[in-house]
């Protein structure tokens, strides 16, 4: 029995979210919005995605401000307008593919904001390049060479807490199922958690539980104001001397269990670019299984995870409860397809592409499931 194609429901204190198998798509910027909102790109690009076959889908960082966008292409989720752009392309999507929940990872880019997207270099832009300025815990640049980012005065935190607040309750208001927060990837709240990026002399900085306080009054507030799950990405550490480390994110879970959290997705690094990581298959699974049994929490692992037979050991192994994925399904779209059909597991399809399987498997997996042994 495949527990990658086992159903899971991830809780939530009204009510839990059935996934149908445990796969989860990472979220994945896309940097093709325009002023925020989606466009036909996301319609494409999210129509696909929900034709994977996985049990989760994260749409990508989306920022909470304009000014936490990382790019100027960056999605958002901050008015009427974004929203309702949001809200109109994923309904139009999900009638194109058979039904998955939907997840939103919402972020503000902190000293990351204000960036040219990968592909155009992805530095600092100036306003003058279409950029503004960034904020951060501290006036810390992220590269030795950068302009600082302005401190962010505790009132600023608070309006930025707030927008968190408001993006979660327009999430709920066009059907997104569960809310993931960006703590990972050097991004704002993992800011605030490490000492590399957080130097504050005030209540947020200094000690570990100075430097959770904003990260869980943010978690604590959109906890408050959504229905389903809402769970955080975290970098488990930054791999660096002295940076975040493995003990301090888990207590970090530790506590975000305590305030009500329904899950955790182990991420690492991206904070400085000092971090010296240790790359290969799975190479992240075992910080997955750290703050796992630290925290109790359902578990999502992550990276370079690539081979059916892979992530369903990392589950049979009790090493993590979901398993994202994000660059193979980029390449291979139908990759939960081919697990299924590996591991002897089912998956929804459309009906438009059931013929996609030879003959003689047809009649065994018949026009309902594909991969069904
Ligand atoms: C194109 C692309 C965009 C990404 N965007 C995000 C993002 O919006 N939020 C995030 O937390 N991680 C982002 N990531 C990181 C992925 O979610 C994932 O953690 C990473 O790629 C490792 O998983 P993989 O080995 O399965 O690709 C992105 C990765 C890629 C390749």
């Amino acid at each position: 029995m495949s527990l990658l194609f086992s159903p899971y429901t991830l809780p939530s204190p009204r009510g839990g979210l059935p996934l149908a198998n445990r796969i989860v798509i990472a979220p994945m910027c896309q940097y093709s919005a325009v002023n925020g909102e989606a466009g036909d790109w996301h319609l494409a690009h999210w129509t696909s995605l929900l034709n994977s076959g996985a049990g989760l889908l994260t749409l990508e960082a989306t920022a909470v401000t304009p000014e936490g966008r990382i790019t100027p292409d960056c999605l958002g989720l901050w008015d009427e307008r974004t929203e309702h752009t949001l809200g109109n392309t994923l309904q139009r999507a999900r009638q194109l593919a058979p039904p998955m929940p939907v997840c939103i990872q919402l972020s503000h880019a902190g000293r990351k904001a204000s960036s040219a997207a990968p592909w155009q270099g992805g530095q600092l832009l100036t306003p003058a390049q279409g950029g503004w300025q960034p904020v951060g815990p501290s006036a810390l640049p992220q590269l030795p060479a950068e302009a600082p980012p302005t401190a962010l005065t505790q009132t600023e935190m608070a309006e930025i807490r707030d927008a968190f607040v408001a993006a979660a309750q327009r999430a709920q208001r066009i059907g997104i199922d569960a809310i993931e927060l960006h703590a990972a990837h050097g991004y704002l709240l993992h800011q605030f958690l490490s000492p590399l990026a957080n130097q504050r002399d005030d209540a947020y900085g200094g000690s570990l539980a100075n430097r959770m306080r904003f990260p869980l009054e943010v978690f604590a507030a959109v906890r408050q104001v959504f229905d389903g799950p809402v769970g955080v990405r975290l970098s488990a550490i930054d791999w660096v001397e002295g940076g975040l480390d493995v003990a301090q994110t888990a207590e970090f879970s530790r506590q975000l269990k305590a305030l009500g959290c329904d899950f955790i997705h182990v991420s690492t690094a991206g904070v400085s670019p000092l971090q010296k990581i240790t790359l290969g298959p799975g190479y992240q699974v075992p910080f997955a299984r750290e703050i796992r049994q630290a925290c109790g929490l359902p578990t999502t692992a992550v990276g370079l995870i690539t081979q059916a037979n892979q992530a369903e050991d990392i589950l049979q192994a009790g090493d993590a409860d979901l398993i994202a994925i994000a660059r193979v399904l980029l390449y291979k779209p139908r990759w939960p397809w081919e697990a299924a059909a590996e591991l002897g597991g089912q998956v929804q399809a459309s009906a438009q592409y059931w013929r996609c399987l030879p003959r003689e498997a047809q009649s065994i997996f018949g026009n309902v499931k594909i991969g069904q042994r």
